[in-house]
């Protein structure tokens, strides 16, 4: 694993998501995620309480407690209608409890909505304060909702903006991660395989990028991820049910690109050129 370094914190550049852990018939799901740890080093893990409606949590409680629970670094998140009741010590607590643990890493609000940005950061804090989280942030803002968020008492404490970011899907790279790098605000890129699978076979089975990844020596999947993570300034969480899938993700996933082959793979998917509003999934 490589790693990036945040506010004191050792952060892998890639980890598991696990939107949707427990829906899949395949019966190596755990064994999966276990195998990216102890392979890996993937000890970053993303869940949230509404992913299943707790069931994510319940399943990663089986593979926490298998290890050292400091050597995982957990984000979780609360639904904005959950915030906007101002329910955050009863959500963590019962995040807390399916986990099976009593600190998450970084608590994230899972999107903006109507939450009122002061209140959230009161109650967040609040939270650190008692030791239930370590770290608060957010996901899905854009950069005008960043600003608001550090227009506000403590806002700049934000660790992390968790938001979709891919090889094919770069509009965040026109001001929003520049913002938050500049800010020291650490970007969790999510969908980095663009999460469904037409989307995402348009860009595996693409030409240039079949190209380009068999000239790199990775593989396509690999590929998108490397691209997300190639400037270390941006980590990334990405799901899979397989460890078959994993280790085709993971080949040669580090290994820098090749001056040219990024400039090609730059022509084919290209940065922004000006501001486009941050999608969501
Ligand atoms: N903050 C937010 O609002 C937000 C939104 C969306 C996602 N997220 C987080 O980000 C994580 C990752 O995003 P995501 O799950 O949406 O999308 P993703 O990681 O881009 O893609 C996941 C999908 O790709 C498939 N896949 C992975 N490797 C594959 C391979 N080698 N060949 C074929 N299919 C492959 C997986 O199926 P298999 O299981 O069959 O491999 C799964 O269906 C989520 O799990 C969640 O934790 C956060």
């Amino acid at each position: 694993m490589e790693y990036l370094f945040h506010r004191g914190e050792k952060i892998p550049l890639i980890g598991f998501g696990t939107y949707r852990l427990g829906s899949s018939a395949r019966s190596d799901e755990t064994e999966t995620l276990c195998y990216g740890i102890e392979e890996y080093g993937m000890t970053l893990i993303d869940t949230a309480e509404m992913y299943g409606n707790g069931i994510s949590e319940t399943i990663l409680n089986g593979i926490i407690s298998r290890y050292d629970r400091r050597s995982l670094f957990i984000v979780d998140k609360i639904l904005p209608s959950n915030a906007e009741k101002g329910s955050y010590t009863e959500c963590c607590k019962r995040s807390l409890e399916r986990l099976g643990t009593d600190c998450i890493d970084l608590y994230l609000l899972h999107w903006k909505a109507d939450v009122v940005l002061q209140d959230m950061v009161c109650n967040m804090e609040k939270l650190v304060e008692s030791g239930m989280i370590r770290h608060w942030g957010v996901s899905n803002f854009d950069t005008h909702e960043m600003k608001e968020l550090f227009a506000c008492d403590k806002g700049p404490n934000c660790f992390c903006d968790q938001i979709l970011y891919n090889l094919d899907e770069r509009g965040a790279e026109y001001d929003l991660i520049p913002w938050c790098i500049e800010h020291d605000v650490l970007t969790m890129a999510y969908s980095p395989l663009c999460n469904s699978s037409s989307s995402r076979i348009a860009v595996t089975g693409d030409e240039t990028v079949i190209k380009i990844a068999e000239n790199e020596q990775k593989t396509p999947e690999s590929l998108m991820l490397s691209f997300v993570i190639k400037d270390h300034k941006t980590v990334t969480v990405f799901k899979t049910s397989s460890i078959l899938h994993l280790k085709n993700n993971m080949k040669n996933v580090f290994v820098p690109f090749g001056k040219d082959d990024l400039l090609e793979l730059e022509k084919r998917y290209p940065p922004p050129t000006e501001k486009r509003p941050l999608n969501k999934i």
